[in-house]
C-alpha cells in the first residue's frame, strides 16, 4: 500500500478506501487519540483507536517519538482543529522508543528553550519550532532559485576550495593536507605548500564573488548560492562560521540597477514565503506573540510576524548615502537607557550594527539601503567615485537584522583598480585573472551577497541564527 503524506491526508475528502499513514506519535491521549505527524506539515494527524480491538502490550509501545504504520480510513472528524481523521483499523510499530529514555531528551513533552534544544540538534527538528523553520528554510531555497531562473540568471558553482585570498571579507579556514604538527619546510624554514595536494595554500571560500565576476564576464548574468565560511571569532546572534551565500552578479548593472535587483528580489523570496507557508508562519507568529507577552509593556511589538513581512512587500526600501546616514547619527540623541547608546563622531567610521539598527528601526521606520561608503573601510575591488573618496557600495539593512545585503559596483577600470589594489598591498601577480577581466572587453557590472540565515532569521523571526541552520557552526561548535 502507497504511503502518503499527511498533509495530502489532511485536505482530502473522507473515504471508504483503506490508506496507511507512516509518522512519529506526539501524543497518545486516554489510550484513543494518537497524534501523529510526518514532518509534512506541522499539523498533526488525529487517529481514533478503538482499544478494545487491540493488544495491550501493542498499545503500550505507542509512546511519544516511537514510529508507526497505521491502516483505517478516513473520515469526517467531529472534534475541534481538523475535518478529517483516520479511524484506525491496522497499528504496525515500525521504531519504539523507550518513554524512560525520552523523558530525558527533548522529545518529552514539555517547553525547552532554544539553548536546550541546540544541545540535542540531531533531535530538535522533531519538534514544531524547527519543523516550521527548516521547512520555511526549504521553501525560501527553491524561492531563491525560482527568482533567478526566471529573471534569466545562470546558477553558476563558485568553488569551495579556493587559492584566492584577497576578497578581504574575513579570516579564512585553511585547507591542508599536510601534517599539522611537522609540515614540511622550504629552506627559508617556511611551510612549503608546494608538497601539499594543493601545492599552493589554499582556503575555503569567503565568498565566491570574484569567480562569480568572471562567469558574469560571459553569461552576463549569473547567480551562486552556497555554503561560505568565515574564520572570525565572532560570538553574536547573526555570525556563522559556515553560512550560506546569494550572490548574484551581472553585467551592464550599474549600482541603481543593482539596488533595484535586491529589493524586487528579496521582496520576491518574502512574499513567496508568506503564500507558500501559511501554517508555519502562523505557528511562529504565536510562538512569538508568546514571547512578546513576556516583556514588559513598552518594549513589545505592536507588528506581528506576518504585518512584519507584509510590510517588508509593500514599502519602498529607502536608499541614503553613507554621508546622510552619519549626519542623521551625529544629529540623534544616544539614548542612556536603551539599547542605542553611541554617537558617532566622525565621517569615515564604520558603522556598527546598533548604529545601522537605529536608522532603520528608530529614524526611517523601513529598510534602508545604505550607499556610497567610504573607499578605505570596503573592499577593493569596489568601484571609485568621481570624489575620489567614496565607492559605489551598498548594503541592505533590515529591522531586527542590521546588514542583510552587502553589495558593489566593480570597479572595471584597469588602471584604477590596479592602483587601488597597489594601495592595499593586494598581489597583482596573484589576482591576474581578476585583472584580465578589465583587459578583454571590460564592462560596467554589479553584484550583492545575502546572508541567506539572515534572511531564514527574519521571515521566522527567530532571534538566533543558530536557529535556522540544522548544524550551526560557530566557535567551539562543530561536535558533528
Ligand atoms: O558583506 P559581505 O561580507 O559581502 C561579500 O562577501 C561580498 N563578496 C558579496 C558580493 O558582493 N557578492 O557578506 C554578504 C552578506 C552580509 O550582508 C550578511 O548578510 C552575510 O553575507 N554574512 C554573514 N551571515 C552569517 N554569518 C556571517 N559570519 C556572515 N558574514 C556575512
Ligand atoms: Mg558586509
Amino acid at each position: 500500500m502507497q504511503h502518503i503524506e499527511i498533509n495530502k491526508i489532511l485536505t482530502s475528502k473522507p473515504s471508504t478506501i483503506e490508506i496507511t499513514v507512516k509518522g512519529w506519535v506526539r501524543s497518545f491521549r486516554s489510550n484513543r487519540f494518537i497524534a501523529l505527524n510526518d514532518g509534512s506539515t506541522i499539523k498533526n494527524l488525529q487517529c481514533v483507536v478503538d482499544f478494545e480491538n487491540f493488544d495491550e502490550k501493542l498499545l503500550d509501545k505507542i509512546t511519544v517519538g516511537a514510529a508507526i504504520a497505521v491502516t483505517g480510513v478516513l473520515v469526517e472528524s467531529l472534534g475541534q482543529g481538523q475535518d478529517v481523521e483516520v479511524q484506525v483499523e491496522k497499528i504496525e510499530i515500525l521504531g519504539e522508543a523507550d518513554p524512560e529514555e525520552v523523558k530525558l531528551t527533548i522529545l518529552s513533552p514539555k517547553r525547552h528553550t532554544l539553548e536546550t534544544l541546540r544541545e540535542q540538534a540531531h533531535l530538535r527538528i522533531r519538534t514544531n519550532t524547527f519543523g516550521a523553520i527548516m521547512r520555511v528554510r526549504s521553501k525560501l531555497a527553491f524561492a531563491v532559485h525560482e527568482y533567478f531562473q526566471k529573471n534569466n540568471f545562470h546558477y553558476f558553482h563558485s568553488p569551495i576550495i579556493t587559492g584566492s585570498d584577497a576578497e578581504g571579507a574575513g579570516e579564512m579556514f585553511r585547507v591542508s593536507v599536510l601534517d599539522p604538527k611537522s609540515p614540511p619546510l622550504n629552506e627559508s624554514g617556511e611551510v612549503d605548500f608546494k608538497q601539499d595536494f594543493f601545492e599552493k595554500e589554499s582556503n575555503l571560500t569567503v565568498s565566491g564573488q570574484l569567480e562569480a565576476e568572471t562567469y558574469a564576464m560571459g553569461l552576463g548574468k549569473v547567480y551562486t548560492f552556497g555554503p561560505t565560511f568565515r574564520a572570525e571569532n565572532s560570538n553574536t546572534s547573526r555570525h556563522l562560521a559556515e553560512f550560506w551565500m546569494i550572490e548574484p552578479e551581472m553585467a551592464f548593472f550599474d549600482l541603481d540597477a543593482n539596488m533595484d535587483l535586491a529589493e524586487d528580489f528579496i521582496k520576491y523570496v518574502v512574499k513567496f514565503a508568506l503564500d507558500n507557508c501559511a501554517d508555519d508562519l502562523e505557528f511562529l507568529e504565536n510562538r512569538l506573540l508568546q514571547e512578546e507577552k513576556n516583556k514588559p509593556q513598552a518594549e513589545r511589538s505592536e507588528m506581528t510576524l506576518r504585518d512584519k513581512l507584509n510590510f517588508i512587500i509593500e514599502n519602498n526600501f529607502k536608499r541614503v548615502t553613507y554621508t546622510e546616514a552619519i549626519d542623521i547619527l551625529k544629529r540623534s540623541k544616544p539614548n542612556q537607557k536603551k539599547k542605542f547608546k553611541f554617537l558617532i563622531d566622525e565621517w569615515g567610521a564604520d558603522l556598527q550594527s546598533e548604529h545601522e539598527r537605529f536608522l532603520v528601526e528608530k529614524h526611517f521606520k523601513c529598510p534602508v539601503i545604505l550607499f556610497d561608503y567610504p573607499a578605505k573601510i570596503k573592499a577593493f575591488y569596489m568601484r571609485l567615485n568621481d570624489d575620489g573618496k567614496t565607492v559605489r557600495a551598498m548594503d541592505v539593512l533590515f529591522p531586527g537584522i542590521g546588514e542583510i545585503v552587502g553589495g558593489s559596483q566593480r570597479e572595471e577600470r584597469y588602471d584604477v583598480l590596479l592602483e587601488k589594489m597597489k594601495a592595499m598591498d593586494i598581489s597583482a601577480e596573484e589576482l591576474y585573472w581578476y585583472l584580465d577581466l578589465r583587459k578583454f572587453g571590460t564592462c560596467v557590472h554589479s553584484g550583492f551577497g545575502l546572508g541567506f540565515e539572515r534572511l531564514v532569521q527574519f521571515v521566522t523571526g527567530m532571534g538566533n541564527i543558530r536557529d535556522v541552520i540544522p548544524y550551526p557552526r560557530t566557535p567551539g561548535n562543530a561536535e558533528f
